[in-house]
């Protein structure tokens, strides 16, 4: 596969230039993602075959991630680790992550990024504003923090959000149509999704980043919009397709991308990495995006301390009654794993320029395969744990199966 994969990228830039012709292209585009999807199944295969290892404490700094797993409503195309919220249960998982917090830095960690995702760690505020407490004052560290439009209206979850210690706030928009947001069976409306942007925006924060969902026709309508809406970074991420979103392929991903690129250069934006778009000052804070240690606390959390990977266990009731590092597997890294790891994440943020407009879809399809491997490996692990919270929950529109981007 390498050696192909070698052939078609040497004759794409020889024979055709940078651009190539859309053919050899397409033929890069196809080894190229089938080489990264069988290297993340391989080494996911690998991990999850072994013993859990006691994690060290690195002597440099960490980027730490805390994953909240609960959602008033789940939406279907969403392939994290995600629970229907439950207060009680979200209320001892807080306190119990807290004190993994406290436990992390009596152990030495010292930690310069914070990213707190989910899951919607916005279902509940106050508890939210407590961690985000907790954490400025251990390391007055750059924190980061997901939210849902939803949560931001109903639960007027900002207001616990101090834009003092968040730096980065990032809500999931998906789409700003209303057939797009049907289609992937999310709960929020587009109407909220504009009250929250606008409780936002008026809070201040130096970062304030959109997530939306691209790789179908419907999903490209509204792409126009996500640029003008006051959020000075935008981040399009590829639909990334699992067996349980019905998926099936839909071609031209090269050019909805392009699509997507002249419409941010056109707002005045500038790409941060492949997929994310910056206006102005903004922090591009992607989960581990460039730390080479990073330590994931709470359920379904990779951690990466020197060279071993670990991956934390999926279930909520084990989590709670855990020690501090509820490790379910362990995988020592060799040199070249590492080095794959530190290329893909290059590729996604700084392609080789003689690749062109191509180099940066190698990126996009590098980071897609390597998500759509891992959510896969998450669903799956969910769907053993409570097959139900794969279901889209009561409160969103049944959703159509999604058509899914292809190379
Ligand atoms: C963990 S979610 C948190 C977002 C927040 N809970 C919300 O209201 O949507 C982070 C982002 O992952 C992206 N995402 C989730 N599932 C995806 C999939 N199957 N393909 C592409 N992107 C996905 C979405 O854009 C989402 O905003
Ligand atoms: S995309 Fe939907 S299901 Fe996924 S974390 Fe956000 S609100 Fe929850």
């Amino acid at each position: 596969m390498l050696t192909r994969w070698l052939i078609t990228l040497l004759l794409t830039i020889n024979v055709n230039g940078p651009v190539g012709n859309l053919n050899m292209l397409s033929q890069l585009f196809h080894y190229h993602s089938r080489l990264v999807r069988t290297r993340v199944k391989r080494w996911l295969s690998e991990l999850e075959a072994s013993k859990p290892l006691e994690p060290s404490v690195p002597d440099r700094y960490v980027a730490l991630y805390l994953h909240i797993p609960f959602c008033v409503s789940l939406c279907k195309f969403c392939h994290f680790v995600r629970y229907p919220f439950n207060e009680d249960v979200a209320k001892k998982y807080y306190k119990k992550l807290i004190e993994d917090v406290y436990e992390a830095y009596s152990k030495g960690f010292k930690v310069n990024e914070v990213y707190i995702g989910g899951g919607s760690p916005s279902v509940m505020p106050e508890m939210l504003g407590e961690l985000i407490d907790v954490l400025w004052e251990l390391w007055k560290a750059r924190i980061s923090v997901e939210v849902n439009p939803n949560d931001v209206v109903e639960r007027s979850a900002v207001e616990y959000i101090d834009p003092k210690k968040v730096e980065r706030i990032s809500m999931g928009v998906q789409s700003l149509t209303r057939e797009g947001l049907k289609a992937l069976g999310r709960a929020s409306t587009l109407e909220n999704t504009l009250t929250a942007v606008e409780a936002i925006s008026s809070r201040g924060f130096k970062t304030f980043n959109i997530d939306l969902v691209w790789g179908t026709k419907l999903l490209m309508k509204g792409i126009r919009k996500a640029f003008e809406l006051g959020a000075n970074q935008v981040t399009f991420y590829p639909l990334m397709p699992f067996p349980l979103t019905g998926a099936k392929g839909e071609a031209k991903g090269f050019e909805m991308y392009e699509e997507i690129v002249k419409e941010a250069f056109r707002k005045g934006f500038v790409r941060a990495n492949a997929w994310t778009f910056n206006k102005g000052f903004s922090i591009v804070d992607e989960y581990i995006a460039d730390s080479i240690n990073f330590l994931g606390l709470g359920v379904s959390s990779f951690s990466l301390l020197g060279n071993i990977a670990h991956i934390n266990t999926f279930d909520v009731s084990k989590y709670l009654s855990s020690n501090w590092f509820p490790v379910e597997h362990s995988k020592r890294l060799s040199l070249s794993e590492l080095r794959q790891f530190y290329l893909a994440y290059k590729l996604h943020s700084e392609p080789p320029k003689s690749l062109g407009e191509a180099g940066w879809y190698l990126g996009v399809i590098t980071l897609r395969e390597m998500y759509t491997v891992l959510g896969n490996f998450r669903i799956r692990h969910l769907v053993k744990l409570s097959p139900k919270e794969t279901r889209p929950t009561r409160r969103s529109p049944q959703p159509k199966p999604l058509a899914s981007p292809h190379s």
